[in-house]
């Protein structure tokens, strides 16, 4: 069976991914790609030169009365803010599925994502139905929603790396410190003084110091796999590389450990997951080994102490940060294999 899907904000880098993933996907049409920027119909290589060889492939301007009919799910690739008006109007279609990227359905708790975004979440039955797409992490409530908050890219390489000892009730409370770092990819294609090559380059520089929205996702997330309040320090920081990121999350442990029987725990949480790999002892994450694939790599330190955690990990933030981990629950919701039309790893590996 052949599935027909959307992209509603397809100019944008993870709309980009997506359109990059979906074409070779061998069980999905593309029935509507939509942006503001035009008036009529258009080839898709007049505003995205790198698909300019399909020349019959339009890119429409967005008219949500097009929608139905023609497409089984639609992705939501916005800024934040706009998937919330989007979303209600487009989930009264029946039959219509929505995976939105942005943050609008990721944080419950409304007060919680005031703070965080800076402004109010209106779309109460939304944010109600929605399931936090995390596919690893919560699948069941995935498979079972029409409407999924695919999540941050932070929250997914963090989350990932931090799951397996939430589980196990060995995160503490608090003390736990996420040092990360991203491409300049994960800010988005909209040109920003502070984000042009001259800016970046040759650069590093930490941003959103205790502020970032992504701190509540993650905290948020850890208290449902662990049942109880966990309190973070995360630190992202930009470096000049166009995508990739890397986490480094200092844990102190709730009770000492070995480094075989945390092995083993990563090992074992993460077995059955074509996407994450537990990378041996002495061998570290790199950018480069996942940058363009859905993979996320997770290695290990536990200090003499047995005490200490050191977890780090690397994903693609256009990939498992965003638009493949997208294409992996819009297959879990079509009921596909996950990795239909994603790749694990590099060519040649
Ligand atoms: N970049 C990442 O690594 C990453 C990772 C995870 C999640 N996300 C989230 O995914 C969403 C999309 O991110 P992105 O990086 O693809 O963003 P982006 O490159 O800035 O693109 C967003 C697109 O949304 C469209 N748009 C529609 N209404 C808009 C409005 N009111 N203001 C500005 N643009 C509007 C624009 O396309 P038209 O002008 O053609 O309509 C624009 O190309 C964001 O919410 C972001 O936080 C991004």
């Amino acid at each position: 069976m052949e599935y027909s899907v959307g992209i509603i904000g397809v100019t944008g880098y993870t709309g980009q991914e997506l359109l990059r993933i979906l074409r070779r996907h061998p069980s999905v049409s593309i029935g509507y790609l939509a942006s503001r920027r035009l008036s009529k119909p258009e080839p898709v290589g007049k505003l995205l030169p790198e698909f300019r060889a399909d020349r019959k492939l339009l890119i429409e301007p967005y008219d949500p009365s097009k929608i139905a009919g023609r497409c089984d799910l639609v992705f939501l690739a916005l800024p934040h803010g706009e998937a919330m008006k989007l979303a209600p109007i487009l989930l009264k279609k029946s039959g219509l599925s929505v995976i939105d990227l942005s943050g609008d359905f990721r944080i419950k708790d409304k007060t919680v994502f005031r703070k965080a975004y800076g402004f109010a979440q209106s779309d109460a039955q939304g944010l109600k139905s929605s399931a936090y797409g995390l596919t690893e992490l919560f699948r069941e409530s995935i498979r079972n929603a029409r409407l999924i908050a695919n999540p941050g890219c932070y929250p997914t390489a963090s989350l990932l790396a931090l799951a397996p000892l939430a589980q196990q009730k060995l995160l503490p409370a608090e003390g736990v410190i996420i040092d990360a770092k991203s491409g300049v990819s994960g800010a988005g294609r909209s040109a920003k003084d502070d984000l042009q090559f001259c800016e970046v380059n040759e650069d590093m520089r930490a941003y959103k110091v205790g502020t970032h929205q992504h701190t509540p996702e993650m905290e948020q997330a850890l208290g449902w796999i662990s049942k109880k309040k966990t309190t973070l320090t995360f630190t992202p920081h930009l470096v000049p590389l166009n995508r990739g990121m890397y986490v480094t999350a200092y844990v102190p442990l709730a009770k000492k450990i070995s480094f075989a029987a945390v092995s083993e725990l990563y090992n074992s949480f993460y077995d059955d997951e074509p996407f994450v790999r537990i990378l041996p002892e002495g061998v570290w994450p790199q950018v480069k080994t996942v940058a363009g694939t859905n993979d996320c790599e997770i290695g290990l330190y536990l200090d003499p102490s047995g005490k200490r955690l050191t977890v780090l990990s690397a994903i693609d933030n256009l990939g498992k940060g965003a638009s493949g981990q997208a294409v992996q629950n819009m297959n879990l919701l079509f009921g596909l294999p996950e990795t239909t039309g994603i790749r694990i790893g590099h060519e040649g590996q």
